[in-house]
């Protein structure tokens, strides 16, 4: 028999769930601006992570909170310098209730600056700037990915280990070259390694044919690099053509194997990268998240991927602690905050300064799949240097 008590519960229960919908209806469509680039060397980066993202919206009914997912995108074309007047179209023109973006480190301190001073949700699914979860941190700008110091400094370690001494880094000049070098340099030069050169040309050049005559000349014992996309296919065959791949050891931050397995083919063979995914964790959470990104898309998840997916779980956290309400910064944040984060990649938290703290993997190439060799820095947390909120 019920009681008093549980009757009034049941109503108490039904009143609410009843305006929880009323709430989400009538805050209307939710409205999920992306800004990736679609064009560039950085274009199929984009397209995963988009991929990503929807698919967990899929996996949801098309709704968060309640609330029907509409989409809006902009095709940044990883450049800086259109980086102000394309977040605006998003804030200002489209009125978006969260702003899903972008690759590019130069990129994502522009719209980072924006989304500070509209007070707009920001999550990035990639570009690892330490400015974002540095100086520029706000409780409205979260990270689903990296900072590019991680995997670096991961891969500095990994080099100690393996006796080397004399190093030569080559990147792209840009943020994410620049931190992804002071990352490696970080956990090498601490075990008493020493970076003898730092080479770089400007994004998205890749002429490399002068740099690795340089690198020849110099004979380090090994090189570490970070590039990604269409560039890092190219530097690997270039790398391989140069003949130096024989001679002298390549490592990178694993965007240099990431979703470029293919193009790449031997060339990458034997490559060992670190990064935060890999190709054969063999746990259930990943083999289920694969098998549906491959039945979706008829394509092998990547990196990039597994970030926009997680993207999308970081907003389903906070909009369901807010009842759907992206203008609640506060509750928002603190749902996120003190979640783990249950993804593909392994479960994570987030930093105070809001980047992920996370196992950061070596992985070696082995046909078309970074095969993981094990834990190169566990649970690594992004110094978050001048970092205030
Ligand atoms: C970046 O610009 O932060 C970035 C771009 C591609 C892969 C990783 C990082």
């Amino acid at each position: 028999m019920q009681t008093k008590r549980t009757l009034l519960s049941a109503a108490a229960f039904a009143l609410l769930a009843a305006t929880s919908a009323a709430w989400a209806q009538n805050q209307g469509k939710l409205k999920v601006g992306f800004m990736l680039p679609a064009t560039g060397t950085f274009a199929s980066l984009g397209t995963a992570i988009d991929n990503g993202f929807r698919l967990y919206v899929a996996e949801q009914g098309g709704k968060i909170a309640g609330r029907e997912v509409e989409f809006v995108r902009v095709d940044d074309e990883s450049d800086p310098s259109k980086a102000t007047d394309n977040v605006n179209k998003l804030i200002k023109r489209d009125n978006v209730d969260v702003i899903v973006g972008t690759v590019h480190s130069g990129v994502a301190m522009a719209m980072a600056k924006a989304a500070k001073e509209s007070g707009t949700l920001l999550i990035i699914p990639n570009a690892g700037a330490a400015a974002v979860t540095g100086p520029m941190c706000a409780p409205n700008i979260f990270r689903s990915s990296f900072s590019n110091w991680q995997p670096g400094y991961a891969m500095g370690e990994v080099a100690t280990k393996k006796g080397h001494k004399r190093i030569v880094t080559i990147t792209w000049k840009y943020a994410a070259g620049d931190e992804a070098v002071k990352g490696f340099k970080d956990g090498f030069e601490k075990g008493g390694g020493n970076v003898i050169k730092e080479l770089s040309l400007p994004f998205p050049n890749v002429e490399f044919q002068a740099l690795l005559t340089e690198i020849a000349a110099l004979k380090p014992d090994a090189v570490f690099t970070f590039f990604a996309g269409g560039g890092a296919v190219k530097f690997v065959k270039d790398y391989s053509a140069a003949g130096l791949k024989k001679s002298i050891p390549l490592y990178g931050s694993g965007f240099l194997t990431d979703g470029t397995l293919e193009a790449q083919g031997a060339d990458a063979a034997d490559l060992l990268t670190t990064l935060h995914y890999g190709d054969n964790l063999n746990t259930k959470r990943d083999q289920s998240f694969r098998l549906s990104y491959a039945k979706t898309y008829k394509l092998q998840p990547d990196v990039y991927a597994v970030q926009g997916y997680d993207a999308g779980q970081i907003l389903g956290i906070g909009l369901n602690a807010t009842k759907g309400d992206a203008k609640n910064i506060t509750g928002f944040a603190q749902a996120v905050r003190a979640a783990k984060i249950d993804s593909p990649r392994g479960p994570f938290i987030l930093s105070k300064s809001h980047n992920p703290v996370q196992d950061i993997y070596l992985r070696k190439v082995v046909g078309k799949e970074n095969v993981i060799e094990g834990i190169a820095s566990k649970a690594l947390a992004d110094p978050g240097l001048g970092c205030k909120m």
